[in-house]
């Protein structure tokens, strides 16, 4: 197992969860998560379908409980809090699937959630909505069309900018890419890549591995609800068959 600290000064641990087991019903799905994320870094959780990303993605963002395990952000044990408590913390979640409402102007979908940081409420906001259609050309051509006369593409980085404007200490972004043009993937990729140098924390699952080495300063692969390597993109882009092994590629 390899672990790296790829920043020279030491940042602050932002997120840290432990021992995390979670399931449905009677089906256990996670066996004991470790998992931390310092302030400025980029996650990314990767491993097949199945294997409990999205599960432990739920139970970081409170919409499913844990059966063990403790779950700190920014100082605080948020582990079995309720998802509107933690996205009032800080923590926003871009969900598998597109949530846009269907009849909500994209204008609409960016005023109606915004916030200002949990930790900075007097800082003037970053994202305001001409910013982040400044991040996104394309959501400024569409700001008075309803969320059903999009794109999956466009509803896709609908539901990032509208992540973007509650001002999240920590973005989490599941399959964010899933079924999309290559066109909008490296436009979504883009975005991330912006974000990162802007110092935001970000927890990414994605299947383009090879996109990701550049973009994220740790990996962490889930095998059967559990975490079986953790390393850098130079790691893991050294060791393929890691991603034969765990990766599917
Ligand atoms: N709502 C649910 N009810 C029951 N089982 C579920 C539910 N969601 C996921 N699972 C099961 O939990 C396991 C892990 O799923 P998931 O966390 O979605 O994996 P991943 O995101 O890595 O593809 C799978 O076996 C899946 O079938
Ligand atoms: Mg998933």
């Amino acid at each position: 197992m390899t672990t790296t600290t790829t920043s020279a000064t030491p940042t602050a641990t932002l997120l840290e969860a432990n021992g995390i087991e979670a399931g449905y019903g009677a089906s256990q799905v996670l066996f004991g998560i470790d998992i931390d994320i310092r302030a400025g870094e980029v996650l990314a959780l990767l491993g097949r379908n199945g294997m409990g990303k999205s599960t432990l993605l739920k139970v970081l963002t409170g919409t499913l409980k844990p059966l063990r395990g403790n779950v700190r952000f920014a100082g605080a044990e948020i582990g079995g809090a309720r998802p509107d408590a933690i996205a009032r913390r800080g923590v926003a979640i871009v969900p598998e699937g597109r949530h846009v409402f269907p009849n909500l102007s994209v204008d609409e979908h960016l005023r109606a959630f915004a916030r200002p940081r949990a930790d900075a409420p007097q800082q003037a906001p970053r994202w305001t909505v001409d910013a982040l259609y400044g991040l996104f050309p394309r959501l400024g051509e569409r700001r008075n069309n309803a969320g059903n006369q999009l794109s999956g593409g466009e509803q896709q980085m609908l539901a990032i900018a509208r992540a973007l404007s509650t001002h999240p200490r920590l973005m989490i972004l599941d399959e964010a890419t899933e079924g999309l043009a290559p066109v909008i993937r490296e436009e979504i990729w883009r975005c991330l890549a912006t974000l990162k140098a802007e110092g935001e924390a970000i927890l990414v699952v994605d299947k383009y591995v090879q996109r990701l080495l550049p973009l994220a300063d740790r990996h962490l692969i889930l095998e059967r609800g559990r975490v079986v390597w953790q390393g850098d993109s130079a790691a893991l882009d050294a060791d393929r068959t890691l991603w034969t092994r765990y990766l599917g590629v």
